[in-house]
């Protein structure tokens, strides 16, 4: 059976092949170091073990299944690094550290990072409209990312980020309660996980039973995905996690060891992946789907 490690691989190289080539050279270059170089890619490899998984219980080939995935899931990873290169600008979280690196700005400038991600978030929606899989289900794909990456889904989570840390002046800054809080981290990160799960399923013919089990699993991983993000700026080092630590409680965000502790909040992120595991078993799915929700509870960056 296929590892994370060998999606990784798989990911890396289709990123690569990407980017649109004949972009004026200074933008291609601010786009490449935003989505190259480091990233656990976690959401295009959500989208392979989805497709795959798929394939696996209705006995499909999977050959067919991982390609027709592979145009989404680098799809998921341009939005997901456009929205790490505009969570890093000075006018939002203002970090120089993501990936072990100098954030994209800071190398390329605040209006070349803006328009990186301008390009990268466009050029998502062409990849996926080309690619291989029966054009219902790419269509459908396409309806699904948009939602997720708008202003319903992570732009919207990133608006009450943004408020609730006091940087709009046009709202004044309140603090989040439980249910809030948990909203804007649905919306903030677990929009993009549940569009990587689901695309998966999409693109490779899963029944309506099937992406509705991959969601709710999908549901509950983005949840803990964010705790723990939450757990892991309190706990770790710059040098394991790539980026600037400490920063959260600092800045005065919404969080989840702010609201709840550290050792609730990994209790509560442990929860939601036993009922994530639980979603799968549901809809007798497996293939590499348990270890990713394992996985996301014992990360260490
Ligand atoms: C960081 O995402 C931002 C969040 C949504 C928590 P990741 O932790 O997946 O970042 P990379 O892609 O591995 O750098
Ligand atoms: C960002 O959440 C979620 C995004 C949509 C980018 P954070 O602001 O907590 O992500 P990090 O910690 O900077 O990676
Ligand atoms: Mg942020
Ligand atoms: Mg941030
Ligand atoms: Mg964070």
């Amino acid at each position: 059976m296929t590892s994370l490690d060998d999606l990784r691989r798989m990911v890396e190289t289709a990123l690569e092949r990407s980017l649109p080539a004949s972009a004026p050279e200074p933008i291609l270059d601010a786009m490449r170091y935003g989505l190259m170089g480091g990233g656990k890619r976690l959401r295009p490899c959500l989208t392979l073990a989805t497709a795959e998984a798929v394939a696996m219980r209705d006995k499909t080939p999977l050959g067919d299944a991982r390609s027709r995935a592979l145009p989404a899931a680098c799809a998921l990873e341009l939005i997901h690094s456009y929205s790490l290169v505009h969570d890093d600008l000075p006018a939002m979280d203002d970090d120089v550290l993501r990936r072990g690196r100098p954030t994209t700005h800071v190398v390329h400038g605040d209006g070349m990072a803006v328009l990186a991600g301008d390009g990268l978030l466009t050029h998502a929606f062409a990849l996926l409209a080309e690619g291989p899989a029966p054009a219902d289900r790419r269509i459908r794909a396409i309806t699904v990312l948009a939602s997720a990456a708008g202003a319903v889904g992570m732009v919207g989570g990133q608006a009450i980020d943004l408020i609730a840390a006091g940087k709009v002046k046009s709202y004044p800054a309140t603090p989040l309660d439980a249910e809030t809080l948990q909203d804007m981290h649905a919306r903030k990160t677990g929009a993009l996980l549940r569009a990587a799960a689901t695309l998966g399923a999409i693109l490779a013919g899963a029944d309506a039973a099937t992406i509705s089990a991959i969601d709710r699993y999908a549901t509950d991983l983005g949840l803990a995905f964010q705790i723990i993000d939450d757990v892991l700026d309190v706990e770790s080092s710059n040098e394991a996690l790539g980026k600037t630590v400490g920063k959260d409680a600092a800045a005065g965000k919404p969080t989840y060891p702010a609201l709840y502790g550290l050792e609730q909040s990994k209790q509560l992120a442990a929860d939601s992946i036993a009922r994530a595991k639980r979603a799968l078993a549901s809809a007798r799915i497996a293939g590499l789907l348990p270890d990713i929700a394992d996985y996301t509870l014992s990360r260490t960056n």
